[in-house]
């Protein structure tokens, strides 16, 4: 018995290190039976993302079958930053191609000083909630290189790329459980709750790209219930019948 309790209490021990480390996170709103909104999010990613970072295990034209975009919509408009900067051979980006960027490793080492993470899985290594604070705390200190820090990933290496959108703000406090208070220095184009929802479309996005089986899955998984309740139903019934005659 007391072991079991010691391993029931070291399994927990991870939530209390989570909340013991400071960072508030707030709650992403996810819905991807929502493809107005995931349509949204995948602009604002190949738009703002997909310059420095890659998605390279997702394919354009999988985005577009899942998303409800036909290819030609895609390639319209999904694909202009890819081809901007084109293939090595010069040549342009296919529909069939990987969301993979021209920037490589090494230069991105050497602009940013730590290399550019590939996004396609970060929804499932991060979380929704993580991502979507992270992507709406990002505050003035000139003290950094890009003369921004973050409040959930201190001492960032990314600039903040949607500041003209977000505009900038500078972190006037924190409460004791780590949540922060922004003032504006100067607006951006959006409002505040404007800039946080394109933000959850953008986090939406990114949790169906990490797994976009998940989309199906879901269907599936009520299909295999239904089919399972009325088995069940045949099952007892032809019990029934084999049990009948026994006494
Ligand atoms: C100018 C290049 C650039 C652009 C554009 C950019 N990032 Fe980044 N991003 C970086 C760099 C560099 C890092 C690594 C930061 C570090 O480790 O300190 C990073 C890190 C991240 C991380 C943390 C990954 C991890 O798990 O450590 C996330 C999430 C992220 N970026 C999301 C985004 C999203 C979403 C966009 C589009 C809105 C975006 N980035 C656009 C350069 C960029």
């Amino acid at each position: 018995m007391k072991k079991k309790l010691m391993t029931c209490l070291l399994l927990c021990l991870p939530i209390f290190a989570h909340a013991a480390s400071g960072v508030h996170l707030e709650k992403a709103d996810i819905n991807l039976e929502n493809k107005d909104s995931l349509r949204a999010g995948a602009k604002l990613f190949v738009n703002y993302c997909l310059s420095c970072h890659s998605a390279s295990f997702m394919r354009y034209n999988r985005m577009a079958k899942d998303l409800s975009m036909s290819d030609d919509q895609v390639e319209q408009n999904l694909m202009f930053i890819a081809n901007f900067e084109k293939l090595e051979s010069g040549e342009a980006k296919k529909i069939g191609d990987l969301m993979s960027v021209a920037m490589k490793t090494k230069d991105a080492k050497q602009y940013f000083g730590t290399p550019v993470p590939d996004l396609t899985a970060v929804a499932r290594a991060r979380g929704a909630d993580w991502l979507y604070s992270y992507l709406t705390s990002f505050y003035a200190d000139e003290n950094r290189p890009f003369g921004v820090n973050n409040t959930v990933f201190p001492g960032v290496g990314m600039p903040h790329v949607l500041v003209e959108m977000d505009g900038l703000k500078k972190l006037v406090s924190k409460d004791d459980h780590g949540k922060p208070t922004f003032e504006y220095i100067e607006k951006g184009s959006m409002s505040d709750v404007e800039f946080k929802r394109a933000m959850n479309d953008l986090v939406n996005f990114m949790v169906y790209m990490g797994e976009p089986i998940k989309l199906k899955r879901q269907s599936v998984g009520i299909f295999v219930m239904f089919f399972l309740i009325v088995f069940f139903l045949f099952a007892y019934l032809l019990k029934k019948e084999y049990w009948k005659d026994v006494h």
